[in-house]
């Protein structure tokens, strides 16, 4: 209703007429949030600000009020207005680090590793990441920006409103850069927002098998500057049976030259002092980790290079080792969580999943799981200071949950809680 019609109404006793908003959202019963621009490191990760009976007022797509719902009320009025039915609201929740572009599955390795066969077994006879690099080589940019998009859906329902998203299952210059352009045609069109990373370390492409080196100068001298213009990261995988600890430092000393960030797949498998490479070059995420050393925790730590753990991994990998992730935490790390979701390693887009599974196997607590998959996670793709908190200013990427409070995020497993979701101000699910 426009002020004049207001009038009309015979409403002119109100003395500051109702700032009309994008939308509005009340009935929050509970709303849990992170806050700051910065990454929340140990003791810090686990101080959530939670507050009931919430209501939140949004325009231009940012948050610019939250507060009492009785109070918000008597001050903006909502063109859009829904009601979140008394249940939990949170951040829309950061993923930082998935790989979805790709063709096919590869639940024939899974039936494989429960049967008993490592990843690495399976991956040194032609399956893992190889197997995935026919189908992407094969396919058109469009084919594959139709085979992502249900994946966005699926992660846009279960309350994810940012991805970082990995190429690296094509592995010649032109598939790789294909990549990127599948990520940036999906980022045109859909709600979730898709951070682009070129993972041109991912695997020694098998036309330069025996010669790792020759691949690496291709990617230094023709990928990562073509991939500078169309991403906002470079990554590999540092690990002895793909790309040690000098073939790493030289890919990623050479993204750098070209201006890309810098994020690791680092002592996942084995403990091969990845996360002090991270710390020495000072990447934006050191991501895995399972094999850490207390070494590569204190250079984690002291240079401010945020963790990314992934909880569902080994379970899914069937390896017994966990990220010391509470060691972490101690030592003064500011980890995200994430699924890394990928068509080998991890099957799964559910960030409420990996809450519950890092609350079981770290022993966090939701409010740190939180944290870490909203601000922490944020804060290592660099936009901390614009999203991973329901704070006046940021965007607004807000979850409204049916569960009735925060604790309930690592508490409840194999539900999706999600009931409806706020993209920069608009709904979208
Ligand atoms: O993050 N570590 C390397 N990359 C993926 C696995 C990819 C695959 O197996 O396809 C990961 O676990
Ligand atoms: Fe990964």
């Amino acid at each position: 209703m426009s002020d004049q019609a207001r009038t009309a109404a015979g409403d002119e006793r109100r003395e500051e007429p109702l700032k009309e908003v994008d939308l509005l959202v009340v009935g929050i019963g509970e709303l849990a949030t992170p806050e700051g621009r910065l990454p929340r490191a140990g003791g810090a990760m686990g101080q959530l600000s939670t507050r009931r009976d919430v209501a939140v007022a949004c325009d231009g797509g940012r948050f610019v009020a939250i507060g009492d719902e009785a109070q918000i009320a008597a001050r903006f009025r909502g063109r859009e207005r829904i009601d979140a039915g008394g249940g939990l609201a949170i951040p829309g929740l950061v993923d930082a680090h998935t790989h979805p572009v790709f063709l096919g599955t590869r639940e024939g390795e899974f039936e494989q590793r429960v049967g008993g066969l490592s990843y690495v077994e399976i991956a040194a006879a032609g399956g893992g990441i190889r197997s995935s690099l026919e189908g992407v080589r094969a396919s058109t940019e469009q084919l594959l920006v139709e085979v992502l998009m249900p994946r966005l859906d699926r992660f846009l329902k279960l309350g994810t409103t940012t991805i970082e998203a990995k190429t690296g299952y094509g592995l010649t210059v032109a598939d790789e850069l294909k990549g990127l352009d599948v990520i940036a045609a999906a980022n045109q069109v859909h709600a979730v927002e898709l951070v682009p990373t070129c993972l041109g370390g991912h695997d020694v492409p098998p036309e330069f098998k025996g010669r790792p080196g020759d691949w690496i100068e291709v990617v230094c001298a023709e990928l990562w500057p073509a991939a500078a213009a169309k991403a906002s990261f470079a990554d590999v995988f540092t690990e002895s049976h793909v790309f040690g600890l000098d073939a790493s430092r030289r890919l990623m000393e050479s993204a750098r030259e070209q201006g890309l960030g810098i994020r690791m797949h680092v002592d996942q498998l084995t403990s091969l002092g990845g996360a002090e490479l991270a710390a020495e070059l000072g990447a934006s995420s050191a991501d895995h980790l399972e094999h850490v050393s207390e070494h590569g925790i204190a250079a984690l730590a002291e240079r401010g290079v945020q963790p990314v753990l992934c909880p569902l991994v080994p379970l899914y990998l069937g390896e017994a080792q966990e990220a010391p992730a509470r060691r972490m935490i101690e030592a003064g790390c500011a980890p995200a969580l994430s699924t890394d979701f990928n068509p080998g390693s991890c099957y799964c887009m559910s960030l409420f999943e990996v809450m519950s599974w890092a609350a079981l196997r770290y022993g966090m607590s939701a409010a740190e799981a939180l944290t870490g998959t909203t601000l922490n996670a944020a804060c290592s793709l660099g936009l901390g200071g614009e999203l991973g908190s329901v704070e006046v200013g940021k965007r607004a990427d807000l979850v409204l949950t049916d569960l009735p409070n925060h604790s309930h995020l690592t508490y409840e497993l194999g539900r999706n809680p999600v009931q409806r979701v706020i993209k920069s101000g608009a709904v979208v699910q």
